[in-house]
């Protein structure tokens, strides 16, 4: 099968950082289709080859496995064009270069959005436009519903719901669903798809995987890194808008899904949707109780953000499933910017037995039993129980079960663009997001962002840079009875 995969935002850091070396890896490991072409979109004047010397450099930088010589075998399905996506003529341009380069075969054409979000817009409309014009000369084939052209979305997907919504509708004027992939980097993480794997191709955790034996369930994000130059960026959009509605909940998605009929985009995407569906958005005085929030100390001095600003870098909550499997189990979810390290994972924490049987040693093993699937870095599976200490009398301690990606497979973990593209020519959406997972995402994420626009509640609290979680978030959890994993 022939493919072009066209890239509007060609000269981005996306692009060169992580497109163009996904592509590249594909081709090493022969995962790519033997015909392809990659036709790069933006307004930078660049020749093929200007281009494709840039990519060789920036390629050379963000790939683990590099050599020349492949690259420029690589390259050689790599061209340029110019595109202004607001202008009707570069489009016309650029579909008269796709057919000097396509062969006759009707190949598959991935439209590949990798600009900021205020070109998504024009892009699908201009492309729309186009399409229409060389449908009716009979040089295309009709775009809507037509699977063999199909196109990617970068994040972010609106900014609320009525412009997810809006966008949803300027998408669907232009394609059908079906042939909408939109591009949520968490999903395409081995650990992620893992995580389906451990709940549904083995029989010992499904059993337990319910209200009666699971007292709650933690999915938690922090991030090492502060806001650096992308305070401007980031004081508008704040870590509701940058973790919780995509990530964090893709992640909450996939732990409390049920189990699809078979594993289909179509099937795992309604099972996923339930989830949402299951949790009712909270009022203002739930968002004053079930949600904090906090600003690293130094936050309003970084570049771009605006004196007073109140954007919240920490922020945690606590969300209801209100379903069979879930009713009564908290999810807690967090996410910060400026913690002490990098590390996502997410914690099952099963309940206590119900008697204490040994009475001798620390009290420690009241929280054994836990699950931690560890997302990144050092991608893996922990399993925590208590065992005796030998030679101790009846003392018991906490032990782990420890599965590591890294020990167990020699090659490191693919980057999970490979994933998402390699889905994306196959045809396979089971790891992009649909129209209605997005939206209903947003009418969780927009009423707790209001609330706290509007009413300043709850407070916002400060942390200090390199703290492994603030110390009121620490609190607002004892308070719920609860602790935070800190493993
Ligand atoms: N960078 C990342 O790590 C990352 C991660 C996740 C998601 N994303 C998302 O990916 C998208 C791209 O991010 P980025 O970091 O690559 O942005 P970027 O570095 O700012 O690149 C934006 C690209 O858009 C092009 N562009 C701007 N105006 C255009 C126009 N009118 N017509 C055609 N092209 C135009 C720019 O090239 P010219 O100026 O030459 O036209 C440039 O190639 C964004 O939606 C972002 O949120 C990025």
């Amino acid at each position: 099968m022939s493919n072009t995969i066209v890239i509007f935002g060609a000269s981005g850091d996306l692009t060169s950082r992580k497109l163009i070396p996904a592509l590249y890896s594909l081709y090493l490991k022969k995962r790519l289709p033997g015909d392809i072409r990659i036709v790069g979109c933006s307004r930078s004047p660049f020749t093929h080859d200007q281009w494709r010397s840039e990519l060789e450099v920036s390629t050379s930088n963000f790939t683990s496995k590099f050599a020349k010589d492949s690259f420029r075998e690589f390259a050689s399905s790599i061209f340029y064009q110019k595109v202004d996506v607001g202008d009707q003529e570069d489009f016309k341009s650029l579909f008269r270069f796709l057919d000097e380069v396509e062969p006759d075969n009707n190949p598959t054409r991935i439209y590949y959005l990798s600009t900021a979000p205020r070109f998504f817009a024009p892009a699908i409309e201009n492309l729309g436009i186009a399409h229409r014009e060389l449908s009716v000369s009979g040089r295309e084939p009709e775009l809507r519903g037509n699977l063999l052209r199909r196109i990617v979305i970068e994040k972010p997907f609106g900014t609320d719901l009525e412009s997810a919504h809006l966008l949803n509708e300027k998408i669907h004027q232009v394609f059908d669903e079906s042939q909408v992939y939109r591009i949520d980097h968490y999903l395409g993480k081995e650990t992620v798809q893992n995580m389906m794997v451990l709940r549904f191709a083995n029989s010992i955790f499904e059993p337990l995987w319910n209200r009666n034996y699971i007292d709650n369930v933690q999915i938690v994000c922090s991030e090492s890194v502060d806001v650096g130059r992308r305070g401007g960026y980031y004081d508008s959009s704040g870590v509701l808008r940058d973790m919780f509605q995509n990530h964090l909940l893709q992640l909450l998605m996939i732990t409390a899904m049920e189990c699809p009929a078979r594993f289909n985009a179509s099937l795992v995407r309604d099972e996923k949707v339930k989830v949402l569906q299951a949790i009712k958005p909270f009022s203002s005085e739930e968002v004053r109780t079930e949600t904090y929030r906090a600003q690293y100390d130094g936050y309003l001095d970084s570049d771009g953000v605006p004196a007073g600003s109140k954007t919240a870098t920490f922020a945690a909550i606590k969300l209801k499933i209100e379903n069979w499997r879930w009713n009564g189990v908290p999810f807690y979810l967090s996410s910060g910017k400026a913690l002490a390290k990098r590390s996502t994972q997410i914690v099952i924490q099963f309940h206590d037995p119900p008697t204490l049987l040994f009475t001798d040693g620390p009290k420690e093993h009241w929280d054994n039993n836990r699950l931690i699937i560890q997302i990144q870095p050092d991608e893996g599976i922990r399993m925590r129980f208590t065992t005796k200490v030998p030679d101790a009398g009846m003392e018991l301690r906490t032990t782990d079960l420890d599965f590591k990606f890294a020990e167990e497979f020699t090659e490191s973990m693919p980057d999970s663009y490979q994933r998402l593209l390699l889905d994306a020519i196959k045809g396979d959406a089971s790891l992009f997001a649909r129209s209605d997972e997005v939206e209903f995402a947003w009418k969780i994420i927009d009423p707790i962002i209001k609330s706290w626009q509007q009413t300043q509640n709850p407070k916002l609290y400060r942390y200090h840079p390199g703290v492994a979680i603030p110390e009121s978030c620490d609190q607002w959890m004892h308070f719920q009875k609860k602790a935070w994993c800190r493993e």
